[in-house]
């Protein structure tokens, strides 16, 4: 059973997709984190977010070394690699590289639970269930907010939602894999929803899919 989960950021897809793949014991994969990965790469490296060839590169290299990637750097969740990792994720030369591995975890024995953008689109477009995760801009920028706050991180409330919507819209637009729901999606609104409501709505939709 192949689980695939898209949504913009702070939907509560991470949540939910986490929640499910712990509910049917299936191996999980936030592929947002390789898009981070490469965006943090090169920030560590004095690299500008927008260099494609060093970005294709940082690919090329988590790609070759994914089994020994451990993905536990904080920084990698942090507000300040959101904008520069929806850059490279908008690079056809990064998304290239990274196909085949999301593959290869979609389609292994037993199933799995991926969470992206593009995953019922373009990563397992023939996955039988999948949920297309949403909340307004402003329930989503609330939480993030909230989120930063207990973390310490500052920031405002007016800057998060400015941000959001800036990667809402950089992901949305870009030619390669567009963040947009699958014709055989189900949409969840999770705007009125706490966690337990929305993973409750989430299981109910996956059990009439099955
Ligand atoms: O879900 P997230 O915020 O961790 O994702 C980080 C960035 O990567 C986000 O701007 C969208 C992009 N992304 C993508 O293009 N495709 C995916 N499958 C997952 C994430």
């Amino acid at each position: 059973m192949i689980i695939a989960i898209d949504g913009p950021s702070a939907s509560g897809k991470g949540t939910i997709a986490r929640k499910l793949a712990s509910h049917f014991n299936l191996p999980y994969l936030d592929t947002g984190l390789l898009y981070r990965w490469v965006a943090l790469h090169l920030k560590n490296k004095n690299y500008a977010p927008d260099d494609a060839a060093a970005a294709a590169n940082a690919a090329i290299f988590l790609r070759e070394n994914i089994k020994e990637m451990g993905f536990d750097d904080p920084e990698l969740r942090s507000h300040a690699i959101s904008q520069p990792s929806s850059v490279v994720a908008a690079m056809p030369e990064v998304r290239r590289e990274l196909v085949e591995l999301q593959q290869q975890f979609a389609t292994q024995p037993g199933g799995a639970v991926l969470d992206g953008r593009d995953i019922g689109t373009v990563i397992a477009p023939q996955a039988k269930i999948k949920l297309f995760i949403t909340a307004s801009a402003e329930k989503r920028a609330e939480r993030r907010f909230k989120e930063l706050q207990n973390k310490g991180q500052t920031a405002t409330y007016e800057a998060v939602l400015k941000d959001l919507q800036a990667r809402d819209a950089r992901d949305e637009s870009r030619t390669t894999a567009p963040s947009k729901i699958a014709a055989d999606a189900v949409l969840l609104d999770t705007s009125d929803l706490n966690v337990d409501e929305a993973f409750a709505a989430a299981l109910s939709i996956v059990k009439e899919n099955r």
